[in-house]
């Protein structure tokens, strides 16, 4: 989604329409008596699914149908400033736009449910066949509405390496959700952050197609589960933007997508059968994904047998004509003609596969009852998209529950409960990354005095984005979860400089903070806005349309960092951000380093929990930190022919020591991706595969002993790679296909077992348009290890 600021326009527009249309059940279909259709077999639960989907395609007319294909909004019959209700409004969305309707608003929970009921009571009881609407809203890292819980980051919570907490966190967003009325969240994302200048690396599981996959896949088991439809976006391989630049093009080739793009989609479609898809807003080859038949019918249908909706990104339509300039303008939206534009739009997305128009735009599926009476467009194509829809609305259940509000009394007990806080709490603490930790400043022993500094430190809540208005104000700031773990008599603040500003007048201050503590705590980061302060453009350095052209630290905060590394006071770094920051000097310094992807709203307790040692780190890298924003890309799974290494460096002194790859730096990665210390330390030995000589479609099980060789519990997550030796292509040196996190007690060995598909190992053979998905004949080896860079032993596998 965009800013739906488009909205305003939208409503103006629909004024005088009201008056020029008859709604339903007036001049059309009076013919199917309301008695009779309350017995029509599309009302029978009993009856299957696709004879209920025949049946009520059969009983639509064209404008019904259309209906079903454009996305309605709140808005239109709640004012979400004085909460007026505006029953013209109503009747108008329905009549237009029928199939679902976005509420994301920061309103409060009675107007949000109510205004809810209000529209599917009239969707229900008030249109003619009665076909309740999907009720939509954001969730990326919790349910946007106020006082709902706010989970930390997807860049964070794919550190976990956890499918459980995520299918336990998305279980409870779909509670909080479902509550209020909620039946669709546009989550998740199966991007990946392989183009890290691109502000919205923070809403990916990271660069790993697999690892996204799977964290994809539990976090859609878990809504799902509940009936509450998950909406996989943005379809597909949004996320390599040229320059880095938000919606900008993308040029890979179709080997390349099919390796590494759509694995994740895979997962999320095909294994874990999300219920709805929202295309993206780039175009792929000079293809707008908008209206790409390659990706959405022949792949997406013919390939990976999906057979809900697809809608549009807000205002993505529109893109074909004001971006792409492959439609002409203009675009006219109600109340005025259909233009030549709004036609060429329908015509190019709606039989591409695009069924569903979002809001934000022109409503060009305006156009669809006119293009199919002029012959232009085949009916048969509209009733296939409206198909897709009842199918999402029968699979849901959604006629037979159309709305699950709980009563209003209950709502404190299922929305941000005690157990919602503690799962938050719980998942943040498992993503912290602990970074380096040479001179074990951590965990700091917990009678030490410590001197907290940074402006990410206090003040505010540092969410990345996708939350609700003013959630900055709500959460436990780091300086709160240190107050409370050790006592506020033991804790100083200072915090330094603003985090946009390079005034250094708070230096001394925060200087002698550090001078006066056993240890100094800085915090420091990127920062993104709610959904309400990032679109008017408020100084952000990550986040949706907010990219960089490097990815080190803005105005004082690396000044700063230095300033209290210059006392004597040990110190400990602390990065929250929503993407990988480059300050390697760093490594050269005697400071610890922690990673905290944008928090959770229990952040400032989970990285207390982490710092003093009441829980021992165990969350690894979901993406790779370059050394600089100039060696990108860096992702792991180069090919094969990749990443000819000969580095240089500038010594401390200022030497030159002349490199060739680099001239005086490195391609490889600063921290890999997979990399994640722990306060204790695992040896592995003993890897072994349950079989030598397999066939393409055999499953195997690699099996590693590890061993905690550390004085405290810990749990590591233990990583299963494979390379293909010899490939017809030139394929990934590596990819990961298998991990399982395990706890481990001090002394303990643990047996992991992995398993491993051999069906997965197969390489995209043959040229554009013709690929074929082959599993090649010959050597596979499995490498097990701690990170992408850690790889502890081997053995081989033999496919005939
Ligand atoms: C109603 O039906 C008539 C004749 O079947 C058709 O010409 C007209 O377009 C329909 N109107 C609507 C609003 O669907
Ligand atoms: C909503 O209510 C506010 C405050 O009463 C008013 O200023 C605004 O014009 C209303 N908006 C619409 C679309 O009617
Ligand atoms: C109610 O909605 C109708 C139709 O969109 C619009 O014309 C009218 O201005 C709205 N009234 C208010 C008070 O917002
Ligand atoms: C959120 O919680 C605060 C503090 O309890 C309260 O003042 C506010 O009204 C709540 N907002 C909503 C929408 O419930
Ligand atoms: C719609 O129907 C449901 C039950 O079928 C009823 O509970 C609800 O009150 C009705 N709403 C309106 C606005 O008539
Ligand atoms: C989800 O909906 C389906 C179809 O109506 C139903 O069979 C199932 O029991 C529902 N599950 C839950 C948890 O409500
Ligand atoms: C500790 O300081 C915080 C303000 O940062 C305050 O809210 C809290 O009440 C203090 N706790 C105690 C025990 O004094
Ligand atoms: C950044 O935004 C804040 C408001 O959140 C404002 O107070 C500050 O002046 C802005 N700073 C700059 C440099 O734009
Ligand atoms: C470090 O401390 C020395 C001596 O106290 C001072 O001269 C220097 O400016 C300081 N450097 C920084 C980066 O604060
Ligand atoms: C950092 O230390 C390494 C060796 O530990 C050295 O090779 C490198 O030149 C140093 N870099 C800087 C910037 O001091
Ligand atoms: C590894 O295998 C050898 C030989 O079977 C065995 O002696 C040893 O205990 C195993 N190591 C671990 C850590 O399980
Ligand atoms: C994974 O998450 C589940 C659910 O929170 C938890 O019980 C389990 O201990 C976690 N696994 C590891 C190895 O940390």
């Amino acid at each position: 989604m965009v800013a739906r600021k488009t909205f305003a326009a939208v409503l103006v527009a629909c004024v005088s329409f009201a008056t020029s249309q008859s709604g339903y059940g007036d001049s059309n279909g009076t013919s199917s008596s309301s008695s009779s259709l309350a017995n029509a077999p599309y009302r029978d639960p009993s009856v299957p699914i696709e004879d209920r989907i025949n049946d009520l395609i059969s009983r639509m007319t064209i404008r019904e149908k259309a209906s079903q294909l454009m996305q309605g909004d709140i808005s239109n019959w709640l004012n979400t400033t004085s909460g007026a209700f505006n029953f013209t409004g109503l009747s108008l969305n329905f009549e237009q736009k029928a199939g679902m309707f976005y509420v994301g608003y920061p309103i409060s929970w009675d107007w949000l449910a109510d205004g809810i009921k209000r529209g599917q009571d009239y969707a229900v009881n008030s249109t003619r066949l009665g076909i309740p609407a999907i009720v939509q809203t954001e969730g990326i890292h919790g349910f946007l509405i106020e006082n709902a819980t706010i989970f930390n980051s997807p860049i964070a919570y794919a550190c976990t390496w956890n499918r459980t907490q995520t299918r336990l966190m998305a279980e409870q967003i779909a509670r909080e959700a479902q509550a209020l009325g909620v039946s669709q969240l546009f989550a998740p994302l199966a991007d990946l952050a392989r183009e890290l200048r691109y502000g919205r690396v923070e809403e990916t599981f990271g660069e790993d197609g697999y690892l996204a996959g799977e964290t994809a896949a539990a976090y859609i088991r878990g809504l799902q589960s509940l009936n509450v439809s998950a909406m996989v976006k943005h379809y597909a391989a949004f996320g390599l933007p040229e320059q880095g630049l938000n919606t900008g093009p993308e040029h890979m080739g179709e080997r390349e997508l099919r390796t590494t793009w759509l694995p994740s989609y895979h997962k999320a479609i095909a294994d874990a059968g999300v219920w709805s898809i929202m295309s993206a807003y780039h175009s792929l080859d000079g293809i707008p994904a908008v209206s790409d038949e390659f990706t959405l019918t022949e792949i997406l249908r013919e390939e990976l047998e999906y057979d809900f909706f697809v809608t549009s990104d807000a205002g993505g339509t529109d893109r074909l004509a004001d971006n792409f300039y492959i439609c002409p303008k203009p675009l006219n939206t109600y109340n005025n003609p259909i233009t030549e534009g709004n036609e060429c739009i329908t015509l190019s997305t709606l039989p591409s596969g695009g069924d569903v128009e979002m809001g934000g735009g022109s409503f060009n599926y305006r156009a669809i009852p006119e293009l199919v009476a002029s012959g232009r467009l085949d009916e048969a194509i509209v009733d296939k998209a409206v198909s897709r829809v009842l199918r999402t609305k029968f699979t849901m259940g959604l006629f037979e529950r159309p709305y699950q509000i709980a009563p209003k009394r209950k709502w404190n007990r299922i929305i941000n409960n005690d157990y919602a806080r503690s799962l938050a709490r719980e998942i943040d603490r498992d993503s912290i990354v602990l970074l380096k930790n040479e001179q074990a400043a951590l965990p700091i022993p917990k009678g030490r005095k410590v001197a907290v500094i940074g402006p990410m430190a206090d003040g505010f809540m540092n969410y990345g984005d996708y939350v609700v208005y003013r959630s900055q104000y709500r959460g436990v700031t780091p300086l709160t979860g240190i107050q409370s773990a050790i006592g506020n008599g033991s804790v100083t603040y200072a915090q330094g400089c603003e985090r946009w500003s390079s005034d250094e007048s708070g230096f001394p201050e925060a200087v002698s903070a550090a001078e006066a503590a056993d240890v100094a705590i800085v915090v420091i980061g990127t920062w993104s806005r709610d959904q309400q302060e990032l679109w008017p453009g408020l100084n952000a350095t990550t986040g949706e349309h907010v990219d960089v052209d490097d990815l080190s630290l803005v105005g004082a905060m690396r000044p700063l960092i230095q300033a209290v590394l210059n006392t004597t006071t040990p110190t400990v770094i602390v990065f929250q951000s929503g993407k990988p920051i480059t300050e390697p000097w760093i490594s050269n310094t005697t400071a610890s380093l922690v990673q905290q992807f944008y928090p959770s709203e229990q952040g400032g307790n989970a990285l207390a929990d982490i710092l003093f040692g009441d829980v021992n780190p165990s969350g690894k890298l979901s993406v790779s930190f370059p050394h600089y924003v100039g060696d990108l890309p860096v992702y792991y799974d180069y090919l094969n022919s990749g990443r000819p290494v000969d580095l240089g460096a500038i010594g401390p002194n200022g030497q030159l020591y002349f490199g060739h790859q680099y001239v005086l730096g490195t391609p490889e990665p600063w921290f890999p991706f997979g990399y994640g210390l722990s306060y204790t330390t695992f040896e592995y030995s003993n890897v072994s595969l349950s079989a030598q000589n397999v066939s393409a479609s055999a499953t195997l099980a690699a099996t590693v002993s590890v061993t905690n060789s550390g004085t405290r519990a810990g749990a590591e997550v233990v990583q299963m790679y494979v390379k293909d030796m010899l490939a017809s292509v030139d394929v990934p040196n590596m990819q990961l296909k298998g991990f399982e996190k395990v706890m481990v007690d001090a002394g303990e060995t643990v047996e992991v077992s992995i398993p491993l598909n051999v069906s997965d190992c197969g390489v995209w053979q043959g040229r554009q348009g013709s690929m074929r998905y082959v599993v090649e004949p010959g050597e596979f080896v499995v490498y097990v290890g701690a990170s992408s860079a850690d790889l502890r032993g081997n053995a081989s596998f033999y496919v005939s």
